[in-house]
């Protein structure tokens, strides 16, 4: 299938590497990859105290910088916490928010809603991550995904809904060990029924511009049933994103499908 939009690939370093310098030389592997492959755009969103340091290598519009996880403070005694504006000034320009890994942490609707807010008032596009535990066969799923979505933006104005980015993660295939957590023709339905909820929440203008991830075990070997059928902007790495050869190869299968 022709598919000719430009893909967006999240990479979520989690709490890896262990140093820096391991973390410059993943980050330099992975900018020789995305100099290579012109046609998809990648964030790395490394641990914090990376940020700055990749960010000053990073020079490269294709390849930017993304945090974690962000404060719902501005600033203060607030032990151990980091505020969007910090992010911002380290050079990251989006942030993953309400990721399941932090909602399982104790970040409740009430508080990715908040972490959302921060990220628009401090400029950095938020990747709101929503997905379902697990999958009932009454379709109760469906209105968790609902719910997530409705009250992570509760509050946010027209013009901000646009800057969002949603990645669907259901929390059942991330960390999957076959690599085969979900297929093309699933992630459809889903990709289909956000779209649909969104149009419904904010019009049809709106609902068009705002881009939908997947995440969950993507690898090279399922990445190109995902963008077959998928229908998706692009997608949400965990583990693939600090390994650079089965980068290269994501990298390469995307690329590959983008020429047919
Ligand atoms: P995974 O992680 O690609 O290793 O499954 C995805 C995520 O948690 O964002």
């Amino acid at each position: 299938m022709k598919n000719k939009k430009r893909i967006l690939i999240v990479g979520n370093w989690k709490m890896n590497p262990n140093t820096l310098i391991s973390a410059k030389e993943i980050f330099s592997s992975i900018k020789k990859i995305v100099l290579k492959n012109k046609k998809t755009d990648v964030v790395i969103c490394p641990p914090f105290t990376f940020i700055n340091s990749l960010f000053n290598s990073s020079k490269t519009a294709a390849l930017t910088i993304g945090a974690q996880d962000l404060s719902v403070y501005d600033s203060g005694a607030r032990t151990g916490e980091v505020s969007g504006m910090m992010i911002k000034s380290s050079g990251a320009e989006m942030v993953i928010v309400g990721h399941s890994e932090k909602r399982a942490a104790g970040d409740t609707d009430e508080i990715v809603n908040k972490k959302i807010q921060q990220a628009l008032k401090n400029n950095l596009v938020p990747i709101l991550c929503i997905g379902e535990s697990i999958r009932d066969d009454h379709g109760e799923y469906l209105a968790v995904i609902k719910s997530q979505i409705k009250n992570a933006l509760a509050g946010v104005s027209k013009k901000s809904l646009t800057q969002i980015i949603i990645a669907y993660e259901p929390v059942w295939a991330i960390g999957n060990t076959n690599f085969s957590a979900i297929t093309g023709h699933e992630l459809h339905q889903m990709y289909l029924f956000i779209k649909k909820y969104l149009k419904e929440l904010y019009g049809d203008s709106i609902s068009s511009l705002i881009k939908i991830l997947y995440g969950g075990s993507v690898s090279p070997d399922n990445v190109s049933d995902l963008i077959n059928f998928g229908e998706v902007n692009g997608f949400l790495v965990g583990r693939v994103s600090y390994d650079p050869s089965s980068f290269k190869d994501l990298l390469t299968n995307i690329s590959d499908i983008k020429k047919k």
